[in-house]
């Protein structure tokens, strides 16, 4: 397939360094030539994990400069994946940018315009789209014929909170907790579904990680802090209607305690169908269950994927890395490209925005703020 793509990371904290961990174990693929962070610690540790032959920038400019660098992570904290990606388009870079695409819609158009006048491959780092686990539900509900009209499908993730960094916790620099972690799952409703969501009701607040709570955040590799400041909900009730007249809903809790790590944090996904049966789903022990419906017949399916399991990725980690890197050679376009990317998150401004106002909101009303018509569902061919 050619030969290694040559790769720079902007932003090399926590996701960043789990791209670039993934990429050292595709050297066959990809050659990482250079970093970029304002933290230098971060640089540090970057530099540790390649050794001699990376360079590490400061500045994230003096990496797109560079004529040998052919295509960049950008694993920046969203309210940046702007003015980043902008910049990596004029020089002339494919580009992947993690979730959520930006902190508003306005922005996230931007950047789609951008790519498409560039030319340059944009995929967003919606990484369930590439994992076993996701790619076989769909598979089973669809082409199996398990639930091929979806009535009813629901998500419920209840987790510990967001990494203790401040930026992680208010809306300015998130466009809110919704947008910010449950675009992925959006994406899974609308993939799922084939549909694209109408209206949002959304009920939510910030309870737990209050001025004089005592929420103590156990983040693995950092120091265990007290998080009781930010305005981003910390639970969220979200009902979603579709075109299709289907509905979906999603549970978001993200103050467990740190000791509930026993839990599993199990991410359920189900779905109902119009002939009865029933899906149940934890991507984080690798089942899917089907039950009822037009067959008596029980099954589970195990999922588990041996390739994100090695890497110690999120499910999908390794083959967004794979598929990314293969788009760069044969110009394919990604299959969670940016159109995929803006329609995970407008279900989620219209939840912000349904928390704020206290009503229903149609996404219609979200369209208004930015600078795209909004385009009919599509599905992109899977890619083999
Ligand atoms: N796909 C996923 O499942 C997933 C998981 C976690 C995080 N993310 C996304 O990845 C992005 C980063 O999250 P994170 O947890 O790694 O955050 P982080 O704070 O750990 O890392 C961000 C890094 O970017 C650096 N940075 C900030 N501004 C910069 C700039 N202008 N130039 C260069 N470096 C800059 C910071 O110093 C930091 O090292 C976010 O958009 C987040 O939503 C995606």
């Amino acid at each position: 397939m050619g030969d290694p793509v040559r790769v720079g990371l902007i932003g090399v904290g926590g996701m960043g360094s789990e791209h670039l961990r993934c990429l050292l174990l595709l050297r066959e693929l990809a050659q990482v030539v250079a970093v970029a962070d304002v933290d230098p610690a971060a640089r540090e540790r970057a530099m540790a994990k390649v050794g001699p032959g990376l360079s590490a920038y400061e500045d994230y400019r003096a990496l797109l400069g560079r004529d040998d660098i052919e295509a960049v992570f950008i694993s920046v904290p969203e309210y940046a994946h702007k003015e980043v990606a902008l910049a990596a388009f004029s020089a002339g870079k494919d580009v992947f940018l993690e979730k959520p695409m930006a902190t508003n819609l306005r922005d996230t158009d931007e950047i789609i315009l951008a790519a498409e006048q560039s030319g340059r491959l944009l995929q967003i780092g919606l990484v369930y789209r590439y994992s076993r686990f996701f790619r076989g539900m769909k598979e089973l509900l669809k082409v199996r014929g398990e639930i091929p009209r979806i009535l009813m499908m629901w998500c419920k993730e209840h987790r510990v909170s967001f990494p203790p960094k401040r930026w992680y916790h208010f809306q300015e620099t998130t466009g809110g907790a919704i947008v910010e972690k449950d675009c992925h799952h959006f994406d899974i409703f609308n993939w799922m579904m084939e549909c694209r969501a109408k209206r949002v009701c959304a009920f939510g607040g910030r309870s737990v990680l209050v001025p004089g709570g005592d929420y103590l955040s156990r983040w693995p590799g950092l120091e265990p802090q007290l998080i009781d400041y930010g305005d981003n909900v910390d639970h969220a009730e979200i009902i979603l209607e579709y075109e299709n007249g289907s509905l979906a809903h999603l549970s978001l809790c993200l103050c467990l305690r740190p000791t509930d790590h026993s839990l599993g944090f199990p991410l359920e996904i189900g779905a109902i169908g119009y002939n009865g049966r029933t899906m149940l789903s934890d991507v984080s022990q690798g089942w899917i269950k089907f039950k009822g419906g037009h067959t008596a017949l029980e099954e589970t399916h195990d999922m588990r994927d041996r390739s994100d399991a090695e890497a110690n990725a999120h499910a999908g980690g390794m083959q967004e890395h794979v598929e990314f890197l293969r788009c760069v050679r044969t110009r394919e376009r990604p299959y969670a490209d940016g159109i995929v990317g803006r329609e995970s998150m407008l279900p989620a401004f219209a939840a912000e925005k349904s928390i704020k106002e206290g009503r229903i909101v149609h996404i219609e009303e979200i369209l208004d703020e930015g600078l795209l018509p909004r385009q009919p569902y599509r599905e992109p061919p899977m890619p083999g």
